[in-house]
């Protein structure tokens, strides 16, 4: 339940980024060595990648933000479907498992909210470097074998983010070389690399877009602090803009926010570099609109997607927003114009869109767009809306906050899979959120 229309104001510090932990647990079954991961979010999703460990027999202890991982326990190469469903980079443990014990066999971690999510390049890459795949539909399982996992020069065919990563947790410990080309450019791909140096693996990103990795025998433990999550970052410099607040961020990383300090500037959002990790995001004057297309880094995240949309709710004019490395993540369109938000879909012209957008174009299903238009500004009134992905589930919250009145939020668990103890901190802002039972409505 959110009460509206308060600026927020004051100070928050972002947490360690989702989009590493992650992957950093998956890490841990590269060594029987202690892994030690500290600036650990403890949001949902890092919970059911632990129990993805666990169910596999290995040792985890969560400590406050410290999490400590000890795969010598391991007794299954499995992954529980009920476990790995939960969460799609369960399929990360693939590369670790062949690599260390010649086998997995993970669930396919099939389609979800935001598009139909499938892990090809992931698999074509494994299977370049000698993995044995097939796909079992009648239990939903991928079965992987590997005798020796072998380097391999390997293209992606379009940017994947985690597929990158899948291949260099499969490369590092692999016979070898492993030349990935057109390799993803996310920070977060280089904070898992300095994690994975530091186990003693040798990886190099010789260009923007190629890794180069060469197998090491053994790898050791490691102690590691995640960088700070920069998804989180754009979404309290949103919330500051979009409600006319004035807040400072700690744990700031400016350098990993380019694009969207570049926008947020055009659009006449005011951020201040305090200090190398603090950062004062306002806005000062009126909100001008924007063009914004998604890319892979270093374009616009599709993570900021978003609340930058509500955000252009906000401004003087028209606004268009072309989403092209996901097919279908508008669904807070709907609960936007709940509010009163101005949004129509419009479909953007594109030469080749096979070529031109990063999923595959034969996932796209009918009735899906790729664009949307804001009409700005409109001024949001109170309402009823659910939420049913993570950045949706952000974004319709800070709509609630920029609202006049009282906003129900149903399905704030999704929520939670990516943001801490979410309206702790944003109380501390000046927010007026509770979180409420159904029955308590
Ligand atoms: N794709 C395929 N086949 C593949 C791999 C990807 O078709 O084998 C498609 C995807 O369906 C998507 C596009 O290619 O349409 C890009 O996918 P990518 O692999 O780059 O994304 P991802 O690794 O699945 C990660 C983050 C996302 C973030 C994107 C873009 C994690 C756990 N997830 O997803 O984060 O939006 O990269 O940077 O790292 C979030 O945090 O809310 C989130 C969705």
């Amino acid at each position: 339940m959110v009460h509206g229309g308060t600026p927020l104001r004051g100070e928050i510090a972002v947490a360690g980024a989702k989009n590493v932990a992650l992957k950093a647990f998956a890490s841990a079954i590269l060594t029987d060595e202690e892994v030690v991961i500290h600036n650990v979010p403890l949001i949902a999703d890092v919970h059911c990648m632990l129990d993805v460990l666990t169910s596999l027999g290995i040792k985890v202890d969560i400590n406050g933000h410290t999490v400590r991982i000890q795969s010598k326990s391991l007794k299954s190469t499995t992954v529980p479907l009920d476990v790995g469903a939960r969460l799609r980079t369960s399929s990360l443990v693939a590369g670790p498992l062949l690599a260390r014990y010649g086998a997995a066999r993970i669930p396919n971690p099939g389609g979800c909210r935001i598009g139909a999510r499938p892990i090809d390049r992931h698999i074509r890459g494994l299977a370049e470097m000698g993995a044995e795949i097939s796909y079992h539909p009648d239990d939903g399982y991928f079965y992987l074998r590997a005798d020796t996992l072998h380097g391999a020069g390997f293209e992606f065919e379009k940017n994947t983010h985690t597929g990158t990563e899948a291949l260099i947790l499969a490369a590092v410990l692999a016979e070898g070389e492993t030349v990935l080309k057109n390799a993803a450019a996310e920070v977060e791909v280089d904070d898992l690399i300095s994690l994975l140096t530091g186990m003693g693996a040798t990886i190099k990103r010789t260009k923007e877009r190629e890794i180069v990795i060469y197998g090491v025998k053994k790898l050791h433990g490691v102690e590691y602090s995640l960088m700070p999550d920069r998804n989180e970052e754009v979404t309290f410099a949103l919330a500051a803009a979009v409600t006319s607040g004035d807040v400072l961020v700690h744990h700031s990383r400016r350098a990993h926010l380019g694009a969207f300090l570049e926008a947020f500037s055009s659009a006449g959002g005011q951020y201040e570099a305090v200090d190398a990790s603090t950062t004062r995001y306002r806005q000062i004057g009126p909100i001008k609109p924007t063009d914004i297309v998604t890319l892979p880094h270093p374009g616009f995240m599709t993570d900021w997607q978003a609340p930058w949309a509500l955000y252009m709710t906000q401004a003087n004019g028209i606004s268009t927003m072309h989403e092209t490395v996901f097919e279908s993540r508008f669904s807070y369109v709907s609960e936007l114009r709940k509010m009163g938000a101005q949004i129509e879909y419009y479909d953007p012209p594109v030469k080749n869109p096979e070529i031109y957008y990063n999923f595959n174009w034969s996932d796209r299903r009918s009735g899906y767009h790729q664009g949307i238009r804001i009409t700005g500004p409109t001024p949001l009134h109170d309402a009823v809306v659910e939420i049913d992905d993570l950045r949706a589930g952000a974004t319709v919250l800070l709509a609630a906050l920029t609202a006049g009145g009282t906003s129900y939020i149903h399905g704030v668990e999704q929520i939670d899979r990516g943001y801490e103890n979410i309206e702790e901190r944003l109380r501390k802002l000046g927010a007026r959120i509770e979180r409420k039972k159904e029955d308590e409505i």
